[in-house]
C-alpha cells in the first residue's frame, strides 16, 4: 500500500513508546472532567456501539427540536436518515436557545482583528453576546430573504475571519439556505468552479481581509470570478453582498449590494425556520483523487447533534466555568464549521475567532491572545506547531499560558517531536493533547482521546469517538492484526456522516462505499491507511489515494496537474507529495516542457504563479523539476512511487534542477516494483 510521504516523515522515535496518563482535572485548573477514566469512556463507548439509537437519542434530547423525530436512524447503506421526521434549526440551537434560557448577555464570540497599534495591542477586539448575535443573524437572514433567498438556495460565502462570517453561516442556517463557504485563500477560478457546481444565486464577501499586514482583495477575486462565469455562459449569481472590513477600494458593480447599508434597513425579527432533520445545512467543497473538488453534503439534525456532542467531550466544554475555547482554523474548512461555530455555540462556551496571521506582528501573537482572553481550550494544526517550533521557544516563554486546560490538534498526523514540544512549551508539561482524526466527510471527530480519560502516546489519535465503529481492515473487510497496516473504515453509520456528494451520486458511491464490503454491505472507507497497536490505539499512516495533505489541507494531485498542463509551456505533469519540514507534505511537480520552452527559474516562477491563479496559493508546488519524459511503466502508467522517492531525495539524479532530467535509468530499475 502506498501512503503519502507524511507517514514516512513520522520516524519511530523514543516518544512513540511513551504513554502519558491523563492528569487530574485540578492539575490543569479544570473543575472536573466530563469523562474521568478510561473505564468510563469504555463503558460509554460500548453502550454507544451496542445501542446507538438510545445513545444518540439521549444526546439529541440535550438540544432543541420543534418536533421530535419519529425514528432515530433509518439505514439503507450507504444512505442514512438520522432523527427522521424531526424538525429543528441549528441556528436556534447555537443562538436563540442560549438567549431564551437567560444567557443572552453571555459572550458567544470573542474576535480579534489582525491590526495592532504601536504598542502591539490589537486594534479590533469584539465580544459579541448571544443576544447581539441573534440580532445580527436575524437581520442578515431578513436581508437574504429580501433578495429572494429561501430554503434550498445555496449561498456562497467568501470572507475573511471576521464575526460576520459566522453571522452569514448562521443566517443561512436560520432560513434553511445551505451555505458553501470558500476559503479566502482560493482563487477566482476556484470560486467559479464551486459557484457553478452549486448553482449558487448569491455570494457574500468582504472588501478585503487582513493577513500579515496586507489586505487580501476578496471582493476583487469575486469580481473576477463573476467575469469568468459570464464569459463561460454560466453565471448563476444574482446578488453579491459585500461587507466593508478594511476600507479597501472596491468597484461596485450592478450585482453588488452593501452589507452595512442593507443591515441598517433590516428588521431584527426573523423566527427560525422549522427545518427537517435531513434538509441540507451546508455544502463544503473538498479535493478528491480525480476531477474537480466535490461538494460534501451535510444535513441539519445529525450534524448538529454530532458536532455538539464531540465538542463537549473532546474539549471538556462546560458552561458557566469561565472557559474560553479557541480553534485557530479558518471557517473555510470543515474544522471551522464544526469546531468554531456549529459544535461550540450550542455548548455555551465563548468561541474565539482570529482574523490574521499567526506571526503578526510577531511569533508571540497566538500566545499573547491565549493570555489576553484566558483561553482554556486551544485547538490548532501540526503544521502550525512546527512553524512555532521554528520561530523559537522564546515566544511562548514570554507568555503565561496558565489558563490552558486542553490542547488539540487536527488535520494531519502529528510527528512525535511536535507533540512533545506542544505539551512542554504550550501545555506546561501537563495539559492533555487531543489528536483528533476526522474528515470533511465525517462532520466531526471520529478518533480522538478524551482529555480526562484516555492515556495518550505522541503520534497516535488513540481511540474511536462515541458511536464510531472504526476498524483497520484489508480489502476483504477482515480486521488486520495488531500493528499491521490496512484501510481505515467505519462500519456503522454515525449522525455526522456526509449524506452525499452534491449532484454526483456515483462519485459518492465510488469514493466512499465501493472499496470494502462486509457481509455484502458497503462500509465507509476513509481513504487513509492506518494501523492499530497492541493497546488498540489507532495510528493514521496517511492517504492511500492521489490526495496529499499539505499543511493539514487536502489537495488532489490531479487538480494541481490539470492546473499545470493548462499552462502553454507544459505538455505533461505529474504531482506527488514530498516530506516538508513545516507543511508535513509539500507539493512536488515533475513537468515536461512544451517545444520551444526552456527549463528555467523564470518558468518555475511562472508555473507557480499560474497554479496560484488556477487554485490558490496553497496549491503552489514547493518544487518543480523538468524532465524530457515522465517515467512510465510498460503499460503507460506514471511511476508515482518512483517520483515520490525522487522528490524525497532518495534518488540523486542531477543537482541542477533547471536542466532537463532523465529518469529513464532509475525507471528501469523501479519498473518491476511499480507495475
Ligand atoms: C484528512 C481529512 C478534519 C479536519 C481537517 C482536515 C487527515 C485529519 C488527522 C489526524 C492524521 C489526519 C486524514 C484525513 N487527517 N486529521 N489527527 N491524524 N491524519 O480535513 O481536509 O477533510 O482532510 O486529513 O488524511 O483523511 P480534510
Amino acid at each position: 500500500m502506498s501512503t503519502d510521504s507524511t507517514s514516512q516523515g513520522i520516524e519511530s522515535t523514543l516518544h512513540e513508546n511513551r504513554v502519558f496518563q491523563p492528569p487530574k482535572a485540578g492539575e490543569v485548573g479544570a473543575s472536573r472532567w466530563l469523562v474521568e477514566s478510561f473505564a468510563e469512556y469504555k463503558s460509554m463507548y460500548d453502550q454507544s456501539i451496542a445501542d446507538p439509537e438510545s445513545f444518540w437519542a439521549t444526546a439529541a434530547e440535550e438540544l432543541h427540536w420543534f418536533k421530535k423525530w419519529d425514528g432515530v436512524l433509518e439505514w439503507n447503506a450507504p444512505d442514512a436518515k438520522w432523527f427522521g421526521g424531526g424538525t429543528t434549526n441549528v441556528c436556534y440551537n447555537c443562538v436563540d436557545r442560549q438567549v431564551e434560557s437567560g444567557h443572552g448577555d453571555d459572550v458567544a464570540i470573542i474576535w480579534e482583528g489582525e491590526p495592532v497599534d504601536g504598542s502591539g495591542a490589537p486594534v479590533d477586539v469584539r465580544r459579541i453576546t448571544y443576544k447581539e448575535l441573534q440580532t445580527e443573524v436575524s437581520k442578515l437572514a431578513n436581508v437574504l430573504k429580501s433578495k429572494g433567498i429561501g430554503k434550498g438556495d445555496v449561498v456562497t460565502i467568501y470572507m475573511g475571519m471576521v464575526p460576520e462570517l459566522a453571522v452569514a453561516m448562521l443566517a443561512c442556517a436560520r432560513i434553511g439556505a445551505p451555505h458553501s463557504v470558500i476559503f479566502g485563500g482560493f482563487s477566482a477560478q476556484a470560486i467559479t468552479d464551486r459557484v457553478q457546481d452549486a448553482s449558487s444565486k448569491m455570494i457574500i464577501t468582504c472588501d478585503g481581509s487582513w493577513r500579515r499586514g496586507k489586505v487580501v482583495p476578496l471582493k476583487d477575486n469575486v469580481d473576477e470570478a463573476i467575469s469568468i462565469m459570464k464569459d463561460s455562459g454560466n453565471q448563476p449569481v444574482e446578488h453579491v453582498l459585500c461587507y466593508g472590513r478594511c476600507h479597501n477600494d472596491i468597484k461596485w458593480g450592478e450585482l453588488d449590494r452593501c452589507w452595512n447599508e442593507e443591515m441598517e434597513k433590516a428588521s431584527a425579527d426573523c423566527p427560525c425556520e422549522q427545518l427537517d432533520s435531513e434538509d441540507m445545512l451546508f455544502l463544503l467543497y473538498t479535493s478528491g483523487s480525480t476531477g474537480k473538488p466535490k461538494g460534501i453534503v451535510h444535513t441539519n439534525g445529525g450534524y448538529m447533534v454530532y458536532t455538539y456532542l464531540t465538542s463537549k467531550y473532546t474539549f471538556n466544554l462546560i458552561p458557566d466555568e469561565k472557559q474560553v475555547y479557541w480553534c485557530t482554523a479558518d471557517c473555510g474548512w470543515i474544522t471551522g464549521h464544526s469546531y468554531i461555530v456549529y459544535g461550540i455555540l450550542p455548548n455555551r462556551v465563548p468561541t474565539v475567532m482570529y482574523e490574521g496571521g499567526p506571526d503578526y506582528p510577531s511569533g508571540a501573537r497566538f500566545w499573547q491572545m491565549v493570555d489576553r482572553h484566558k483561553v482554556t481550550q486551544f485547538y490548532t494544526a501540526p503544521t502550525a506547531i512546527r512553524a512555532f517550533m521554528k520561530w523559537g521557544d522564546e515566544h511562548p516563554a514570554s507568555c503565561k499560558l496558565d489558563s490552558l486546560q486542553v490542547l488539540g490538534t487536527v488535520g494531519e498526523p502529528i510527528n512525535p517531536e511536535a507533540w512533545m514540544w506542544y505539551r512542554n512549551h504550550i501545555g506546561r508539561g501537563v495539559c492533555p493533547i487531543v489528536d483528533t482524526y476526522w474528515q470533511t466527510e465525517t462532520g466531526g471527530h471520529v478518533i480522538t482521546p478524551l482529555p480526562g480519560a484516555t492515556p495518550t502516546t505522541p503520534g497516535s489519535c488513540t481511540h474511536p469517538a462515541f458511536g464510531i465503529d472504526a476498524a483497520v481492515v484489508n480489502t476483504d473487510g477482515e480486521e488486520q492484526p495488531a500493528n499491521t497496516g490496512g484501510l481505515m473504515v467505519i462500519r456503522k453509520p454515525w449522525p455526522g456522516m456526509l449524506r452525499g456528494v452534491h449532484g454526483d451520486r456515483q462519485r459518492f458511491i465510488d469514493t466512499y462505499w465501493s472499496t470494502v464490503k462486509i457481509n455484502g454491505q458497503p462500509v465507509y472507507t476513509a481513504g487513509d491507511g492506518a494501523r492499530r497497536d497492541e493497546h488498540g490505539n489507532f495510528w493514521i499512516m496517511g492517504r492511500i489515494d492521489d490526495v496529499i495533505n499539505v499543511s493539514g489541507h487536502r489537495m488532489g494531485t490531479m487538480e494541481v496537474e490539470s492546473a499545470l498542463v493548462s499552462h502553454e509551456s507544459v505538455v505533461e505533469a505529474a504531482v506527488v507529495g514530498m516530506p516538508h519540514e513545516i507543511k508535513g507534505t509539500g507539493i512536488a511537480a515533475f513537468v515536461t516542457p512544451a517545444p520551444g520552452f526552456e527549463a528555467s527559474d523564470e518558468l518555475i516562477a511562472a508555473l507557480r504563479e499560474h497554479v496560484g491563479n488556477e487554485i490558490g496559493a496553497i496549491a503552489k508546488p514547493d518544487m518543480i523539476r523538468f524532465t524530457a519524459a515522465l517515467p512510465k511503466t510498460r503499460s503507460g502508467k506514471i511511476m508515482r512511487r518512483l517520483l515520490r522517492s525522487i522528490a524525497a531525495g532518495e534518488h540523486e539524479i542531477t543537482q541542477d534542477i533547471t536542466t532537463l532530467e532523465d529518469f529513464s535509468v532509475v525507471a528501469k530499475l523501479a519498473e518491476k516494483d511499480e507495475s
